[in-house]
């Protein structure tokens, strides 16, 4: 019978094989995808493997140092933090449209990269840890959410690398990557990381993308994922998390009248993120960071809850 076990040791093999000597660039975000793709490589190339880790400014609270400090701590991998966070805000300047911002980060990611694999003498392959369901998305350009918003994370590089790809995780499904990533020895927060896009909180920020909306953003959002993983509902739905509204509405505070930014909860069920349905959390949970938001995030003064579907409506609201 077909074991995890024996996937993970078979495509260690392969790997070996395929690579042989020589030297593999990969972007690393932190998601659980690209980590035990570097995972594996690593186990079958060591320090041939050369992963990326590329700061858009536009990550959660405290992501960085989580990501790169788990993996090069524990996995001995090779990494390196490019911090390019002014060169992507700057590009954001002024800019509210969702696609331009896609576009607009798309391309930044794709210069960084390339930049900086080029500094790396003698690479030879691109590492990616494509699922399968990429593969199919990418090929048919069916999907859904390729078409209706521009999705950066397959395809682009290669052609303007030109570099042989190798991608572990060509034959798997999510739930099939997760079993690798406990095989391989991953920590839970890793194998249960909920998705978060390639754009990151630039599609969270609606409107204009500033670094000082980022900052309410980053600590509306970090008080939603604690709540729900201290009410243990963390694993239970497919992605919660904060947006921020290009809206200002009045509250009271004391005395004083106060005019200032409204918060959204978006947490959906989900099994394969093409169609959703808002989760039925506990009310108490929803007014526990509804009250917490308002009280410790300055410039805050009202949280709303979503409450549509996939469809009509996508999981994020850019
Ligand atoms: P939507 O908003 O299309 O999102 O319902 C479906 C799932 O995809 C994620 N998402 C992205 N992931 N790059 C990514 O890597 C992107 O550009 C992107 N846009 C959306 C979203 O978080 C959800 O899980």
């Amino acid at each position: 019978s077909w074991s995890m076990s024996s996937f993970v040791d078979t495509t260690i093999e392969s790997l070996k094989e395929q690579v042989g000597d020589a030297k593999v660039v990969l972007g690393l975000s932190g998601g659980i995808d690209s980590t035990v793709a570097a995972v594996m490589l690593h186990k079958a190339i060591g320090k041939n493997l050369h992963c990326i880790f590329v700061d858009n400014g536009l990550l959660r609270m405290g992501e960085r140092e989580e990501v790169i400090g788990f993996l090069a701590e524990h996995f001995d991998l090779n990494v390196k933090m490019v911090d390019a966070s002014s060169e992507f805000l700057d590009n954001l300047k002024g800019v509210e449209d969702p696609e331009k911002k896609r576009k607009i980060i798309g391309h930044k990611f794709i210069e960084v990269f390339d930049r900086e694999a080029k500094a790396i003498k003698g690479v030879e392959f691109l590492g990616q840890g494509t699922l399968y369901p990429d593969v199919i998305e990418s090929e048919s350009f069916k999907g859904p959410s390729a078409v209706i918003k521009s999705h950066h994370n397959v395809g682009g590089l290669p052609e303007t690398m030109n570099l042989k790809l190798v991608e572990p995780l060509r034959e798997l499904f999510k739930d099939e990557v997760r079993r690798a990533a406990y095989e391989l020895g991953l920590p839970e927060h890793i194998i249960w990381r909920q998705p978060f896009p390639g754009p990151g909180l630039s599609i969270r920020v609606i409107g204009e993308v500033t670094e000082e909306r980022l900052q309410i953003l980053r600590l509306a959002d970090k008080i939603v994922q604690n709540e729900m993983m201290a009410a243990d509902w963390y694993r239970k739905v497919w992605q919660g998390f904060a947006v921020l509204l290009p809206l200002k509405t009045v509250g009271v505070m004391g005395d004083d009248r106060t005019y200032e930014n409204v918060i959204a909860l978006r947490i959906v069920d989900s099994l394969d993120a093409m169609t959703a349905d808002w989760s039925r959390l506990p009310s108490e949970l929803l007014a526990r960071m509804s009250n917490r938001i308002i009280r410790e995030v300055k410039g805050v003064n009202r949280v709303v809850l979503d409450i549509s579907s996939k469809p009509p409506s996508t999981i994020e609201w850019e």
